[in-house]
């Protein structure tokens, strides 16, 4: 379907997306991360804006254009990502978290370049936020909340688990370990799990495609709460 021949069903409505890595700095010259593209998110944040929503991105490092006239927030650590989250989030009508956060940042940040000693290294890593968990406090019922979970194993399994402890209304749960699919390819195998207990098995579908269903499912989350 062709972005101006879709119905603008979210006029009126805000989208909260994430996208992408974070970085966590070790010292000026080294940061953990992860393999996110952030194509997932922007895919997502541009099917709300062709749905008519006025749509807000907080997006971590990566090689994508931001998309024409989305606010597009930029965000390094999982730390800022929580901050421009829960911020934004108060008046958004839904959160959509595709970003990949990393769990752990190093216990302590070291302002000078890290020197080479011995032969055996561990870096000390302390917990971040969990930012779903956090908007999950501060949600109002109105408000929908969507998560991802990327597992390499028990996938439905995992993302039922997510789904109820971070409170959210629908998980779209991918196989990391199925060919061709998740991480910086351009299409993606699902499954969807929404609050009432529903799982759709999507076919491998272009993200561009995915995310139009994705932000039709937000739409009826919406509009059930509505009613
Ligand atoms: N997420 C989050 N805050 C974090 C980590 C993850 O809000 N600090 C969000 C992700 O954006 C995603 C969902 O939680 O929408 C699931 O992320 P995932 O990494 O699969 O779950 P975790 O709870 O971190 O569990 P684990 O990594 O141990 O599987
Ligand atoms: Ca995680």
């Amino acid at each position: 379907i062709l972005a101006t021949a879709m119905p603008k069903t979210m006029t009126g409505k805000r989208i909260l997306v994430s996208a992408g890595p974070t970085q966590e700095q070790v010292d000026p010259v080294r940061y953990l991360t992860n393999h996110s593209s952030g194509k997932m998110g922007y895919a997502i944040a541009q099917a709300a804006k062709n749905a008519g929503a006025d749509v807000i991105l907080v997006s971590g490092p990566v090689h994508l254009d931001p998309p024409p006239g989305i606010k597009t927030i930029p965000i390094i650590s999982t730390r800022d990502l929580e901050k421009a989250i829960t911020e934004a989030f108060e008046t958004c009508d839904a959160l959509i978290m595709a970003a990949a956060p990393s769990d752990y940042r190093p216990a302590v940040y070291l302002d000078n370049k890290m020197k080479k000693g011995e032969e055996d290294l561990s870096l000390a890593l302390t917990r971040n936020p969990d930012i779903l968990s956090a908007v999950k406090e501060i949600k109002k019922p109105h408000q929908v909340l969507v998560g991802f979970a990327a597992e390499s194993q028990n996938v439905e399994g995992y993302a039922q688990d997510k789904l109820k402890r971070k409170g959210l209304d629908m998980i779209i749960a991918n196989d990391i370990t199925a060919a061709n699919a998740g991480f910086g390819h351009d299409v993606n195998t699902v499954t969807v799990i929404d609050r009432a207990g529903q799982v759709d098995h999507w076919p491998t579908m272009s993200k561009d495609r995915l995310a139009a269903q994705i932000i039709e499912r937000v739409d009826k989350l919406l509009n059930e709460k509505k009613s």
